[in-house]
């Protein structure tokens, strides 16, 4: 994060990236963490896009975070590595009832890792959400079998959400910028 201050308070800008398969809800996340809001149309995002909000971080600091809300679907993807670059946190993200999705968080993690090359691999600032947990009598993937994967690749916080319903989306997305905030 880098930091531009004055005499009453500070602002730390967070770049943060969204990633995950195509149709797993990180443009409604992105919207509901943003703007309070959820559409129930897909419209697929192409190359990536990018939103701000401010959070109080509440030690007298604000960050600015810029959410990179990145392209799932294979044919737009390469368009969206561009934007990894100087990221300072990463949010993976899979649907409960896509197990396949979930399956696919390995390839997202290394791909990221191997674009931004990050000074430490081991503490990058990830977090893993679990979305559309208001779709009831689908899920695919235990939570434990989520918080498993998230153990094995290095204690990585785990939340579930739902876009929809704004279940949890905000703690998620906080979560992961207080992490990339604490390795300034
Ligand atoms: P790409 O841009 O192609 O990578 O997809 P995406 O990951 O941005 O998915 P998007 O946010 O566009 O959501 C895909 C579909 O799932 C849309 O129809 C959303 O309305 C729906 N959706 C997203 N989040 C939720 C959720 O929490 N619950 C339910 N029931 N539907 C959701
Ligand atoms: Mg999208």
């Amino acid at each position: 994060p880098s930091s531009r201050g004055n005499q009453s308070k500070r602002n730390v800008y967070v770049k943060a990236i969204i990633l995950g398969d195509s149709g797993v809800g990180k443009t409604s996340l992105m919207h509901q963490f943003v703007q309070g809001r959820f559409n129930s149309q897909y419209k697929a995002t192409i190359g990536a896009d990018f939103l701000k909000k401010d959070i109080d971080v509440g030690d007298g600091r604000v960050a600015v975070v810029s959410c990179w809300d990145t392209a799932g679907q294979e044919r737009f993807q390469s368009l969206g590595v561009a934007f990894y670059r100087g990221a300072d946190c990463c949010m993976l993200c899979f649907d409960v009832t896509d197990a396949r999705s979930f399956e696919n968080l390995d390839n997202w993690r290394d791909e990221f890792l191997l674009q931004v090359g990050p000074r430490d691999l081991e503490n990058f600032p990830f977090v893993v959400v679990g979305n559309k947990i208001d779709v009831e009598g689908k899920r695919a993937v235990s939570q434990k079998r989520a918080m498993d994967w998230c153990v094995a690749k290095g204690n990585i916080p785990y939340f579930e959400t739902s876009a929809k319903r704004a279940i949890n989306v905000d703690d998620a997305f906080r979560t992961v910028v207080l992490n990339a905030l604490e390795q300034e």
